[in-house]
Order: C-alpha cells, then structure tokens, then sequence
C-alpha cells in the first residue's frame, strides 16, 4: 500500500467513557518487602531518571555480565539509537552462565506443565548444558554469527533451549506463533531470509495434536534461503523427513559437545526479530537487539514482578509473542528467578486449569492477559475455588485494556484481595513494559495502567504533538529513547521512521489513544490506527482484508473490529461479492476457512456481512467508522457528509436486522 502508513484517527474524537475511581493500595507488608517500597522511592527513581536518563540507565546496566564495558551509553541519530555502545555482551550467558558460578546452579530455571500434566525441571546447568549442545548443533549445520534462525513450536522446553542457543552464538531468531499459517510462515522466513527452520512434527492443544512440520514444509516449497530443517519428536505424528534437508533434534543432538562459550556481541547485534501486524497486509519484522534488550527486560522484570530468589514465577503467554520472549525467557531468566512454561491452554481439560497448576507448583506471581482473566470468569468462582491459591502474591495483565469487572474478578476471586495487581502497558516495539504500577509503591486503579517506568518518558498529545490536558483523549507518545526499543523495521529502516516517527513530530508515536486522569494516572483506551487486538493479539485490518480479496470470488472487503465480550475486540468482515456468486451461509463458513488457511485461526473473522456496497467517502476511502458502528450494532452518530451514496448505510443496516 502506497503512502502514509498510519492513519492517524484525526476524523475521530477520542472519548473516554469510562469512569473509575476505586483506588488499592499495596498492603503494608507487600511494600515492606517489595525493592520499590513507596510512592516516594517511586517518585526519587523517576526524577533521577528524568534528570540524567544515561546515568540511570548506565548504572543498571553495570549488574549485567559484559565482555568489554560500553563507551558511550546511548548514540541517538533519531530515530535511530544505539545503546551501550562499543560493549561486548552476551544474553544467553547472562540468563544461564553467570547463575552457574552461583548456589543457582541447580535451582531450576525452567519447571514446564504439558498439557497433560507431566512435569520436566531444567535447572540453570541442565538448562546451560542443552542450550550449548544445540548451540554446537547450530553451528555443526552451518550457522554463523548474523545468520536467521525461524522457530515454530509448540510450548515446549526445546522452544527455549533453541532461541537460548541462537543467542549463544549470535544467529538472530525468529519466532513464529505456532497457530500461524503455511502461508504466513512463508512470508516470514522470506522477509527474514532465515537459513535454518527449527519446528516439531506437532503440538497438543485441547487434547489433539496439531502438526507444524507439514506447515513448515508446505512453506519452504517457496522459501530458498533454507537449507536446513530441525524437527523436535513431540507428538509421533507422521511426517515426512527430506534427506539432507531434514534432521531430527534427538538425533543431532546425541552426538554434540556440551561445550559451548557464549561468543561475545556487539550491544547492538540484533537478538531477534518478531514480525508484528501494521497496518499494511504486510507484517512488519520488529528488531531488537542484545544489550539494550536485555537490560529493559532484566530491570523491569525485577521492579514490576518484584522478583525475588524464592519466587517461582508463572506468565502464560505463548513464547511465540513478545510477551513470551521478554517475561518467560529473557528477563526472568537473567534475573536468576524459576520461569513456569505451561504447554496448554487455560480451558483444558478443565476450566480450572490455570488454578490447578497454581496450587501444583504453589506459584508466587501470575501474569496472564484480560482475555483468559474474562473467559474464566464465565465459568465461574467454582473451578478458581477448588484450589489453594494462598502461594499467590502478586498478579499481573497484558495486552489489551481490561475492563474493571475482569480487573475486580481477579483482585477478589484469585488474589483474595490480597495481591496486588500489575497492568501493564507495553507493546512489541517496545520490547519491555512502559506503562505499569510497581507493586509495593504504587495504588492502583482497575484499568489504569497507572505510570511510567522510570526511565520512560511518556506523553498523551494531539496530532500537533502537544500534551492534552487531563481527563482529554489524545494519542500515547514516548519522547525519549530507551534500551529496550524496537531499532528498525527488519531491512525497512524507511518503514521504521514512517510508521513511528512521522506522524507525530519529534516522538514515538504508539499508536494508542490514552487519557491520563488528574492524578496522572494513564488510562489506555486502544488502537487508533487500523490495528485491532483480538484476545491480545494484534492484527492488521488490511492483512484479514487481504487474506479475503485472496479469494477469487471476492470482490472487495473492509475489516472492523467490534466488541467482542470475552475476546475485547472481535473481527467484523463487510464483503462484496464478485458477480456470480452468492452470498450464503456456505460461503460465508469458506471465507472463515480461507482466512485461517493464509493467516491463521486467531485471524479468523467472527461475522461476515455481504454487501453490495462499501461506504465510502467521495475520494474513496472506505469509512471505517461507519462499520465500525454498523458491527458494533451502534447508531452512527459522526459526521456522513462526505459518504459517496447514503444507500449504503441503509442497505447495510437491512442486513443486520436480517
Ligand atoms: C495493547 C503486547 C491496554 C495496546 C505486549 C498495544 C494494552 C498493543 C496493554 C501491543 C495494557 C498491551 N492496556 N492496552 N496493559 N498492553 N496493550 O505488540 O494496544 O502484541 O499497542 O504487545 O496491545 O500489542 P503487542
């Protein structure tokens, strides 16, 4: 798509309609113990940090292991940074080797829950011994330093233990979302020009197994930058193994050296790429690179999660996302602390799944997002009280806005009102949390994200780039460089300045509207460009709306999204059939069969209207807000004035009372 990538909404007001204002406060013996303590040692690390960001920034980045320290702390030709400049670091011997040298050693680092309830325990130097095998494994096949790696597995140990060692020695990963398509896949690696996919034959999920390698394998049909393929044994489904292609994890790894040293990276080799949606049908494949990275992970893990040696600690995130990779990998890890790996889903075998491993494994700190908090509300206070949550200490949210009837379910029925509750706000860009409560300083407010992590220099301004008064919409900025931040668009450096840096002058722009109340507090209110978030996951309008006109039979499509009750945001399809073919309930079941089949399953959309028309204005923009409405069964209240043929409306609202 030619031009501006961002729309930013300027046709919209940004309202806020929500009102709270219950206020928590962290009990007395949480903040006691807790390394931020009070609204006070708040406020001081904030102003410290304002005052001299580098100095901040550079003195947490001492308890890091380097190779060679840094020379300068940040080179910022914007909006292009470089952190810790001139410094030699590795992440893998920061999350495993130096815990080595420490009574860590054979604490575990990851204890992972299959689906089916059996357990494995990797501890820091049975996790370090795999990851040097594979990392001799990688190298064995080839991989050198700057190489791409694409990893699509399930939620298991090996998923770990291979992005662990392409760190090791400096391949770049790339990790693809087990529930992406062939098709998707293929993009990836191509934008990526990954030279060696790392998948499973399959995965568990709900009690059935879902292949992967033949998904891999229907890809790399178009993929000529792979020349190797690893295949971890998970599920004994049939596959078929290309010769000289193909290996078995199990097989390569009976033979390879458990004597691996880290190799020493520039602070700025790029760690991993994750491809995000934009707002373009084109995913865009986010980098971030090693020091940077590590330290924003590293330093708000241990803030936020309050993380302490005694803590086992549970994100439920797919490492397939950020979330994944920052707060069940790299900066729990790091921090020396036990990362729970759950293999499953919230919902099976039992809606009391979560709880269940809760008690298990008596869980100190749970962090999941407002879509499996409000689909577990659904079923109940029952199945969270069949089991002993008293290990429980602190709670935490991601991904989305949650709603303060989720927010009060979670504070009340998990936490016993005795947790506190971390809403964090945060993005793939962003590579760590932004916006968040510490636990032990900060009361919070159900929907608020609350403040700024020090260090992060946050705004809500209008399109002129000026801050809005409190309690006024406006659009969710970052004015400042920080470690953590996303470098460029993978080989697009000019798609990186124009979806950030352009529409709003001199800062990152979110994409998010937000309003800050009186009290400061940051109340984020969602996507303002054509992003949706479906349960916490981002899509690009324009790539579902690619997806359908793939379709021979489609003419044109337009894509909303529109509440969704448990979801937040459900995805809304307004199709116009070419001519021939008629608009039935079959075909409607096809199109949602073929956009899972070029997507994904997450991508699928929840209702497709056919129609004659797309409203459009009279340049030919199609009008959003107008679906928007009409899918959200709303009266459309904005301004039509520039809608090509009023018809439209009306025949499209026929249809929804149809
Ligand atoms: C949304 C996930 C409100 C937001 C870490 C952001 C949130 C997008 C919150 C990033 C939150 C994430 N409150 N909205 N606590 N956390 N979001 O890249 O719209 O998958 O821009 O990163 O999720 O999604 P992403």
């Amino acid at each position: 798509m030619a031009g501006k990538e961002i729309k930013v909404a300027g046709e919209e007001n940004i309202t806020s309609v929500l009102h709270e204002d219950r206020l928590f406060k962290p009990s007395e013996a949480f903040s006691s113990q807790a390394h931020v303590k009070s609204r006070q040692d708040y406020d001081r690390l904030y102003r410290k940090a304002e005052k001299d960001p580098e100095g901040f920034w550079g003195e947490l980045a001492k308890d890091l292991h380097w190779f060679k320290p840094w020379e300068k702390v940040l080179q910022w030709k914007a909006p292009f940074a470089k952190w810790f400049v001139g410094g030699s670091i590795n992440v893998s011997y920061n999350c495993l080797d130096r815990h080595l040298k420490t009574w860590r050693k054979n604490k575990a680092a990851i204890i992972w829950e299959s689906e089916q309830g059996e357990s494995r325990t990797l501890t820091f130097q049975t996790l370090h011994r795999e990851v040097c095998k594979f990392a001799n494994v990688l190298k064995d096949q080839g991989l050198k330093k700057g190489d791409r790696v694409v990893i699509y597995m399930p939620m298991i140990p090996e998923l770990s233990i291979a992005m662990l060692a392409c760190a090791r020695i400096g391949a770049t990963h790339s990790i693809i979302f087990g529930g992406f398509s062939a098709s998707a896949i293929k993009d990836r690696i191509n934008d990526a020009e990954a030279k060696l996919v790392v998948t499973a034959d399959g995965g568990f999920r709900k009690g059935s197994v879902v292949t992967l390698k033949d998904k891999v394998d229907e890809a790399l049909k178009e993929t000529p930058s792979v020349e190797r393929m690893i295949v971890v044994q998970r599920t004994q489904s049939p596959v078929t193994m290309q010769e000289n292609r193909d290996f078995w994890w199990h097989d390569l790894m009976s033979t390879a050296s458990a004597d691996c040293k880290a190799t020493p990276l520039n602070s700025e080799h790029p760690l991993f790429i994750l491809y995000t949606s934009g707002t373009t049908g084109k995913p865009k494949g986010v980098v971030h690179t090693t020091a940077g990275y590590l330290l924003g992970t590293t330093v708000t893990s241990k803030w936020i999660f309050d993380l302490k040696d005694t803590d086992t600690y549970w994100c439920t995130a797919d490492i397939g996302w950020i979330t994944g990779h920052s707060y069940i990998i790299y900066g729990i890890l790091s921090n020396g602390v036990t990362s729970l790996m759950y293999e499953g889903v919230p919902t099976y075998p039992h809606p009391g799944r979560f709880w269940e491993i809760v008690e298990k494994y008596r869980v100190n700190i749970f962090y999941t997002a407002p879509t499996a908090i409000r689909a577990l509300t659904k079923f109940g206070e029952k199945w969270p009280k069949k089991y002993d949550l008293s290990s429980l200490r602190l709670l935490g949210t991601v991904g989305e806005p949650i709603n303060p009837e989720a927010w009060m379910w979670y504070h009340r029925v998990i936490g016993k009102e005795q947790c506190p509750i971390v809403d964090t706000w945060w993005q793939t860009e962003t590579g760590g949390i932004m916006i968040t409560p510490l636990p032990g300083a900060i009361p919070t407010k159900p929907g608020s994200a609350t403040l700024p992590f020090p260090g992060i220099a946050i705004d809500v301004v209008n399109r002129e780039g000026k801050p809005v008064p409190a309690d006024v919409g406006g659009y969710l900025v970052v004015k400042r460089p920080w470690p953590s931040m996303i470098r460029t668009v993978w080989r697009n450096p000019d798609r990186y300045k124009l979806t950030y840096w352009s529409d709003i002058p001199g800062v990152y722009f979110t994409g998010d509207g937000a309003r800050r109340d009186k009290d400061g507090y940051v109340w984020v209110m969602g996507r303002v460009d054509d992003v949706i978030n479906v349960s916490g996951h981002r899509l690009g309008t324009m790539e579902v709306e690619s997806a359908l006109v793939s379709h021979s039979k489609v003419a044109e499509a337009a894509v909303v999204g529109r509440p969704d009750e448990i979801k937040g945001t459900g995805i809304a399809a307004f199709v116009t059939l070419e001519g021939g073919q008629k608009p039935t309930e079959a075909f409607k079941k096809t199109l949602k069969a073929h956009v899972s089949k070029e997507i994904g399953a997450i991508a699928r959309p929840d209702d497709i209207r056919f129609t004659d028309f797309l409203p459009k204005t009279r340049s030919g923009k199609i009008m959003r807000r107008l679906l928007r409405d009409i899918a959200a069964g709303r009266e459309s209240v904005g301004d039509i004035t520039t809608l090509e043929d009023y018809t439209v409306l009306a025949k499209l609202r026929q249809e929804d009372d149809a």
